[in-house]
């Protein structure tokens, strides 16, 4: 476990359009003259400051994302910011209704749900994650995000998303998850399954129970999950229904993966550095009446 972060350290300074079209990393001790490393096309938030952080020459990541400021400190529990995360804000956030109470579930550093807080109409923010380490981060930077948008209410709670928290979370309008994309089996090694196996189940339980706390839930998954996610789907409630609301084609280490876990993915040609791709999805499921 960590210690509650602060704002002190050495970050790797990142900051990333909000087009997503360029994306700027700035080391520490580096001149502040100096024009950092400058990425156009973006194809990796963290791959010009990891060499940093594993030096120990940086020891957080801050990204900045037109208003929004998002730390992550490191600390092998919590999933990092990523490309895919500020994608879905994107992709998210004009189709949230004004006013919106917003439940993010699995909230990690919290950059979904203070990214979409940051660009549409929250008035009550709820960040859920089931572990202690990833809701400390997502606390500090809620912090900063209260500092910059004081009207909007933020509340975070730990525990494992399921429908006897209903009566602790209340009901939302719009209910956002970015669940872990892979099911048992696809990834080798400690990092790949701590981080990125839905080891809890997640996916299905924001397709059965989702749409009991808010009429619009939107959960990214990837193609590589394909098979279990479309036999998930058959379990949702009566009467709701699925829509794909964006889609876009993403890189993968494929050093992670098991040869099954390749058979998952495509390759883009041997002289890419990325040799696994897979397609990332938002899916929307509307509550039935
Ligand atoms: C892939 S990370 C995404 C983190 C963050 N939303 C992001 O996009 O960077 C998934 C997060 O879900 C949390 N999580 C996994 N299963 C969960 C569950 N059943 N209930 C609550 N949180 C869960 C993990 O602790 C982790 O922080």
């Amino acid at each position: 476990m960590t210690t509650t972060p602060d704002r002190s350290g050495r970050p790797a300074e990142l900051d990333l359009a909000p087009d997503l079209s360029t994306l700027t990393t700035r080391l520490p001790g580096q001149d502040s003259a100096s024009p950092g490393i400058r990425r156009r096309p973006v194809r990796s938030l963290l791959a010009d400051c990891f060499p940093a952080l594993s030096s120990g020459q940086a020891d957080a990541v801050t990204v900045t994302y037109g208003d929004l400021l998002v730390r992550w400190y490191p600390d092998n529990a919590t999933y990092q910011p990523n490309l895919d995360a500020f994608r879905f804000v994107n992709a998210v956030s004009d189709l949230v209704p004004p006013k919106a109470r917003v439940l993010d579930v699995g909230t990690g550093t919290g950059v979904l749900g203070l990214g979409i807080a940051t660009g549409a109409d929250v008035r009550r923010l709820c960040l859920l994650d089931y572990n202690p380490a990833a809701l400390r981060q997502a606390q500090a930077n809620s912090r900063t995000f209260t500092e910059r948008n004081p009207d909007v209410v933020v509340r975070l709670v730990q525990g494992r998303f399921h429908p006897d928290l209903l009566p602790r979370l209340g009901e939302h309008d719009v209910l956002i998850s970015n669940p872990p994309y892979f099911p048992p089996g696809l990834l080798r090694g400690a990092e790949g399954r701590t981080r990125l196996t839905d080891d809890f189940g997640l996916t299905a339980a924001l397709i059965t129970h989702g749409p009991v706390f808010a009429p619009n839930v939107y959960f990214m998954y990837s193609s590589a999950a394909e098979p279990e996610v479309a036999d998930l789907l058959r379990h949702r409630p009566a009467g709701s229904r699925v829509t794909t609301v964006a889609t876009w084609r993403a890189p993968f280490p494929s050093h992670l993966l098991t040869p099954s876990g390749r058979r998952r993915f495509s390759r883009n040609g041997p002289d890419d550095q990325w040799d696994a791709w897979h397609d990332v999805k938002v899916l929307r499921i509307e509550a039935g009446a």
